[in-house]
């Protein structure tokens, strides 16, 4: 009895406290928190959604409690604006998530490191060596290399009419142009089930990484790790180290034989800086840095390109403008195409812009947090408040996009809107500091291996499942994924 007087006390008093803390806070408006929980019956297993509909009634700028977190939504361009250009720095360091301990990677990763020496680091070195401009160049014949070989997996099943897994062969095409581009060598098969240790090891951790996890909204529980998801992703999180490790030994090895060829990939670059003792750049830095890129490159490209062909499969007549665009340009299909091409490949361009628009694989970012109090449109958003952008909902605003729901590419060739982070409608990949450092590889990426798939290929759906019937409907994890994976027979054109 006298238990539950208690309970029923402590429970009263965090009500009030909840009440007049609001009452008396200038945080943003937002739904009423519930004691403990706050508000995290307000969200759905799809948050996207759910912060949309919410902001729908409470603003573009809201303030939710998730668990004890305190949180700050924002849904609109001007404001993603002042967060992400005005007052960028003090909006720049992470809240990083349980998921971030999986083998402490919060500690060395470029991803959950606060914006201060080691980070600056990181995105410097790997700006130099791999995503500046002059790399990406160099780097061009081996990803044209890799799409060749996805165009031959596609190929072979053509001929024999078997349905190709749209995610899964992009999943595996991206996982080895960046394991080329790092060690010149292929982690991943299209089929065979030999070296699945790899894939299968990202995988395991990216799927981790997008589970639900208790201990994010109740600190307190962390020690206790309840659903067991950072003991999981430490078994395949360490698989992955592991693996590094052995590549390095070996590179090593083989840079100390006199006879060796010097190799020209990432790893031989960076293993030359880190010889040098004043850049601080460490073996483990470089394992993590290694880590980081496979984690953050695969599976965003992958889904990305799977919502492109879904959006064209389901939309004939914008896949045939597209595939005219490109049989143009290759004089009736008598070459490849280059990244070069890509500039003049206009419809192409706002084919991808579309359907970053209508599915960013980051949907609500990466999670930012305030480094200090800042005041923003008469409100105060508090230090250490959790910054989530809801670029999803900012992509099918009616305010900002004509028909939002609808697939429209067209619009995009009316309008000087880009998404490398300065036109605020559209940033699938963040922006200011914090932007994604593999938005041009991305960007090459992208259009390298969907102007292949479309140009060599008319693609129908699996079972004769009529395009209209298609499921649509999102997953929410890590990334934004197709509720159903697309599966769709190539046939040669
Ligand atoms: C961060 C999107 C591909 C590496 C991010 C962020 C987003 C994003 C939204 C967080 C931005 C923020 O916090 O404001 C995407 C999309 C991609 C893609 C949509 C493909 C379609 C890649 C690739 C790589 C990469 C190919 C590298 C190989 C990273 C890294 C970060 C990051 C390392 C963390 C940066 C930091 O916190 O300083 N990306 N990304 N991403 N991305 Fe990407």
């Amino acid at each position: 009895m006298e238990y539950v007087t208690l309970f029923s006390f402590l429970l009263g008093f965090a009500f009030l406290a909840i009440i007049s803390g609001r009452r008396n806070s200038r945080l943003p408006p937002g739904p009423f928190p519930f004691p403990i929980i706050g508000n995290l019956l307000h969200l759905s297993d799809k948050p996207n959604q759910s912060l949309a509909t919410l902001a729908k009634r409470y603003g573009p700028l809201m303030t939710l409690k998730l668990g004890s977190k305190t949180t700050v939504v924002v849904s609109s361009p001007d404001i993603a604006k002042d967060f992400f250009q005005t007052h960028d720095h003090a909006f720049s360091s992470r809240s990083v998530p349980d998921s971030g301990r999986v083998v402490n990677h919060n500690k060395y990763s470029m991803v959950w490191l606060p914006v201060g020496d080691q980070w600056k680091r990181l995105r410097r070195i790997s700006k130099e060596r791999i995503f500046s401009e002059h790399c990406l160049d160099a780097s061009e014949l081996l990803r044209r290399k890799k799409v060749d070989q996805l165009i031959d997996h596609v190929n072979h099943c053509c001929t024999s009419e078997k349905a190709v897994n749209i995610g899964e062969i992009a999943f595996t095409t991206s996982l080895n142009v960046l394991s080329n581009l790092m060690f010149s060598m292929d982690m991943a098969q299209y089929e065979s089930e030999s070296s699945k240790e790899f894939k299968e090891a990202v995988w395991t951790v990216l799927e981790v990484a997008g589970k639900p996890n208790l201990a994010d909204f109740f600190p307190i529980l962390k020690p206790f790790d309840p659903q067991g998801l950072v003991r999981h992703g430490n078994v395949y999180g360490k698989k992955m180290l592991t693996i590094f490790d052995r590549i390095i030994d070996q590179r090593l090895q083989t840079r100390s034989s006199s006879s060796a060829t010097t190799k020209t990939d990432v790893l031989d670059s960076l293993l030359n800086v880190s010889l040098n003792e004043e850049s601080k750049f460490s073996r483990n830095d470089m394992r993590y840095l290694f880590y980081t890129l496979f984690v953050a490159g695969t599976d965003t490209t992958s889904s990305t390109l799977e919502w492109i062909m879904a959006e064209l499969i389901k939309n004939p007549d914008k896949l045939k403008t597209a595939r005219s665009e490109i049989i143009k340009l290759t004089k009736n299909n008598k070459k490849d195409i280059q990244e070069q091409d890509i500039s003049q490949l206009t419809y192409l361009q706002a084919v991808i812009k579309e359907t970053l628009r209508l599915h960013p694989p980051v949907p609500l970012l990466v999670p930012h947090q305030a480094i200090h109090d800042v005041e923003i449109q008469g409100f105060l958003v508090p230090k250490n408040t959790q910054i989530l952008c809801n670029v999803w909902a900012m992509g099918r605003d009616p305010k900002v996009w004509s028909n939002p729901d609808s697939f429209i590419p067209e619009r995009f060739l009316e309008v000087n809107i880009d998404y490398k982070g300065q036109d605020f409608q559209l940033i699938p990949f963040g922006s200011g500091r914090r932007i994604c450092p593999g938005l041009n590889m991305a960007h090459r990426m992208l259009h390298i291996m969907l102007a292949s798939l479309i140009q060599k290929f008319d693609w129908k759906l699996e079972g004769n499942m009529k395009a209209q019937d298609m499921d649509m409907n999102e997953k929410f994890g890590l990334t934004l994924q197709k509720n159903t994976p697309l599966k769709a027979i190539p046939l040669k054109l």
